[in-house]
């Protein structure tokens, strides 16, 4: 993505897809998996403003799981 917009270009990635259908539509090898796809093209129009970051003391937790 960010090799995209280096080239004057806009991308969104998306996980919404069946990976299985999309595998075969594109007779992907065997060895191969798709983790997720990117959409490349010209913005049709800007994207929406962002919320801003969240703190990292609200989205990070270290040594442990709650
Ligand atoms: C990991 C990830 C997966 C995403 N999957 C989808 C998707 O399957 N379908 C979709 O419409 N948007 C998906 N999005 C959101 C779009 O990429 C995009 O960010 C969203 O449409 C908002 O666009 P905007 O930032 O230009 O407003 C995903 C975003 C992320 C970070």
């Amino acid at each position: 993505m960010l090799a995209a917009k280096a080239m004057g270009y806009d991308s969104c990635p998306m996980i919404g897809f069946d990976p299985v259908q999309v595998a075969e539509t594109i007779n992907l090898p065997s060895d191969h998996v798709i983790g997720f796809m990117v959409t490349v093209d010209k913005a049709a129009q800007p994207a929406w403003p962002k919320g801003g970051q969240l703190a990292l003391s609200e989205v990070v937790v270290q040594d442990r799981f709650a």
